[in-house]
């Protein structure tokens, strides 16, 4: 019986379809072997699978490589193991190649670009002030010529990097560069280059917002680490967490400045607030924490009356749905209805929370958007809220109050005081200032 494979995305039929039923692309579908029916397996006799008490096998610490930046090192686990596979995703002009040649500096690395030609990365690195001396690059794509070149030096190099997976393409392979086929065959032989030769490789893949799930997504589980850079262009931060690391955790993130002279590393835990204690209504300051590290953030909302049938919710830095979910909430246990109401969250810096201790602080400045009464400045809003309103206890509490009292927080609210949304009646902290320029407006103190 015949087979077909769509050469865009991989997909296997035994009937032929015009348009591939998976990614949706037209005359894709070929003929193959039917591999079903390779019958050279079926010739083999029954094995017994030799068995292994996990106690005798010798545990192998393998020595860390450490980049020259320790915000890097610190989300891959404190530096990339030999023979790692790293994929560094992010959107286009985020800064991902900035990054490598900071990061690797110091390191032997065969950098394959496919996106720039020498002088450009030349250029950029003298304008980053790095010295790239154990720096080789190529510009040639070939999947199978890379891993031949680099398996021949593979004692003079660290790592490899290819910059980016969707420029490089395998000889066998019929599909389009970047289609997902062919984006799967070079991540299978580089990684089976990692594995086999012990050096490190770093695949960068482009990701934009929409399209996040085709592409690189599909390239997730063939590699040790998945590495996200984030952050707004508009922004100058930058933040990189892992999504997958198979040696180290994923909870830490590293935090950057894109500055001109290429990334600054950032360990302030107060980089993302501004300055100024305004007394704006609508805005409430978090404590979270990012892997063991607290930080700190403003989230401002914006509740207005609308004047469309289904009210907006707009939300920028903060999980949608959490957001609605919230809404919900406030509306059970406050008997507030926000029906009437567009709502528009913002977390400022460009970035995105993704710690569930958040949820206290963006009730207080909904809250206080819709009384129109700016909470006190020196409060901290520290909690992860439940379905039935409860204030939970987040991950690390006490050493984000800790370090909020340390920063001169005043008054800090977490699980500790606040049992449910509801005490936020009682609790959120009026700023003295505006009582006493609008007195009358503020109306029923919530
Ligand atoms: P780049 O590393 O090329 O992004 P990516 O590889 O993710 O596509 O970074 C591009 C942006 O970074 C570009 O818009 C200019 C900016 N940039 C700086 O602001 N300062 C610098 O020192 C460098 C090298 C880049
Ligand atoms: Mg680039």
């Amino acid at each position: 019986m015949a087979f077909f494979v769509c050469s865009n995305c991989g997909f296997g039929s035994v009937s032929w379809y015009g348009k591939c039923p998976d990614c949706g692309k037209w005359n894709t579908l070929k003929e193959r072997p039917d591999f079903s029916k390779d019958s050279s397996r079926k010739k083999e006799s029954l094995k017994k699978i030799s068995i292994t008490p996990l106690k005798k096998i010798k545990s192998q610490v393998k020595s860390r490589i450490k980049t020259g930046i320790f915000e890097f090192d610190r989300v891959l686990g404190g530096g990339f193991v030999p023979g790692e596979v790293i994929l560094l995703t992010g959107e286009p002009g985020i800064g991902k190649s900035t990054l490598i040649l900071q990061a690797l500096k110091k390191i032997r690395t065969l950098y394959i670009s496919g996106e720039e030609s020498g002088e450009q990365v030349k250029n950029r690195a003298d304008r980053l002030g790095v010295d790239l001396d154990d720096f080789l690059f190529s510009n040639d794509l070939q999947v199978e010529g890379i891993v031949e070149s680099a398996t021949e030096m593979k004692e003079g190099i660290d790592i490899v990097v290819i910059d980016s997976i969707q420029t490089v393409y395998s000889k066998d392979i019929e599909g389009a560069t970047a289609s997902i086929s062919q984006l799967k065959e070079a991540t299978k032989l580089l990684v089976n280059f990692a594995k086999r030769n012990s050096v490190a490789v770093i695949l960068i893949g482009h990701i934009t917002k929409e399209g996040e799930i085709a592409g690189p997504k599909s390239l997730e589980h063939f590699v040790d680490a998945v590495l996200n850079f984030e952050g707004e262009k508009i922004s100058n931060y930058r933040l990189i967490r892992a999504s997958k690391n198979r040696f180290g955790g994923t909870d830490e993130i590293g935090i950057f400045e894109m500055t001109e002279k290429g990334l600054k590393e950032i360990d302030n835990p107060l980089v993302f607030l501004e300055d100024k204690k305004s007394l704006e209504p609508g805005k409430a300051i978090v404590g979270v924490s990012e892997g063991k590290r607290p930080l700190f953030f403003e989230i401002q909302t914006l509740a207005v009356p609308t004047v469309l049938a289904v009210p907006r919710r707009v939300v920028k830095g903060f999980d949608y749905n959490k957001v609605l979910l919230l809404l919900a909430v406030v509306r059970k246990n406050l008997n507030l209805s926000l029906d009437s109401f567009d709502i528009y969250v913002n977390v400022v810096g460009g970035v995105s929370i993704k710690s569930t201790s958040a949820d206290l602080g963006l009730i207080a400045s909904l809250i206080s958007s819709f009384r129109n009464i700016p909470i006190d400045p020196s409060s901290l809003f520290i909690g992860e809220v439940g379905l039935l309103g409860e204030i939970r206890k987040s991950f690390f509490e006490e050493k984000i109050v800790a370090e909020g009292k340390r920063l001169g927080f005043k008054k800090i609210f977490s699980s500790r005081n606040v049992v449910s949304v509801k005490d936020l009646k009682n609790f959120i902290p009026i700023a003295k200032s505006t009582m006493k320029i609008n007195p009358s407006k503020s109306g029923k103190i919530i």
